[in-house]
């Protein structure tokens, strides 16, 4: 699905119909309002041409209501995730903090029943696809595998490299802000609002660059890493996710405290 862009409420200078040249991410929210508010906030002084948003709005401490309206108001860019599509089927309602159907507004089910599961944008520097998991497939994960987390290889990612249209894949699913590069196409996880490794991104395409900040409940979003879009001589470059070896140090998004291994969190 592509989209207009022309409802996005923010300082971007940017002509109707133009390229994005910067772009505010914002991962899975699992109903973190109090910090989606926040972010939201932020970003609207940032110079962003777009927020986008890789879903799984639902299930959370938070509230989902107030959650849609937040990214409905901002005019953000934002995809189904698994537990979105949970939620309004009735479905996997055991888990913790999960909401109820019948408990929320009629207008956040309209809004969550519009999101699509995947949507293409023209950036200054290529394609990008936004999804929660790869493509249509909000479950889908993509890692190279580390010492103390396996292997996820993805086919349908491997088509959309081997189709050679999408430069840039922006997903969620995984709660851990990396980038993965491949030799044609960059994919950047979004990571979460949820949790202590909470975070928001700024893609801009015209610098080449990605910053990344954490997010607490307390104070404004702080720079935690930053990196080129294009991958330097000592990142790992892959073919496609066959190539995945197990052997992989994350190309971190997040600030990693001393001694922490390259464990991955849960995905949801
Ligand atoms: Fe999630």
């Amino acid at each position: 699905m592509n989209v207009s862009l022309g409802s996005f409420v923010g300082d971007s200078q940017r002509a109707p119909g133009a390229p994005l040249v910067r772009v505010g991410v914002i991962g899975d929210v699992h109903a973190e309002h109090h910090r989606l508010e926040k972010v939201l906030d932020w970003l609207a002084g940032q110079n962003v041409d777009a927020i986008i948003c890789t879903g799984d709005l639902a299930d959370g401490r938070g509230c989902i209501d107030r959650t849609c309206a937040l990214l409905d108001n901002a005019g953000a860019i934002a995809v189904a995730g698994n537990h979105d599509r949970w939620l309004l089927q009735d479905r996997v309602r055991h888990l913790p903090d999960a909401h109820r159907l019948d408990a929320i507004d009629d207008r956040t089910a309209e809004y969550l029943r519009t999101l699509p599961t995947s949507v293409t944008l023209q950036t200054a520097a290529g394609s990008l696809m936004l999804c929660h998991g790869v493509g249509e497939n909000d479950l889908a994960k993509i890692w190279p595998g580390t010492d103390r987390s396996p292997i996820e290889r993805s086919a349908r990612l491997d088509e959309i490299i081997a189709a050679g249209c999408i430069r840039f894949l922006v997903n969620g699913h995984l709660h851990f802000r990396v980038m993965i590069d491949f030799e044609n196409l960059l994919v950047l996880n979004a990571g979460t609002l949820k949790g202590g490794y909470a975070g928001v991104s700024v893609m801009d395409f015209a610098a080449d660059g990605v910053a990344s900040f954490a997010v607490t409940d307390e104070g404004p979003p702080v720079l935690v890493a930053e990196h080129s879009l294009t991958p330097t001589a000592s990142r790992r470059i892959w073919r496609d996710t066959q190539c995945f070896d197990g052997a992989w140090e994350p190309l971190a998004l997040y600030a990693r405290p001393l001694g922490q291994s390259s464990a991955r969190q849960a995905a949801g």
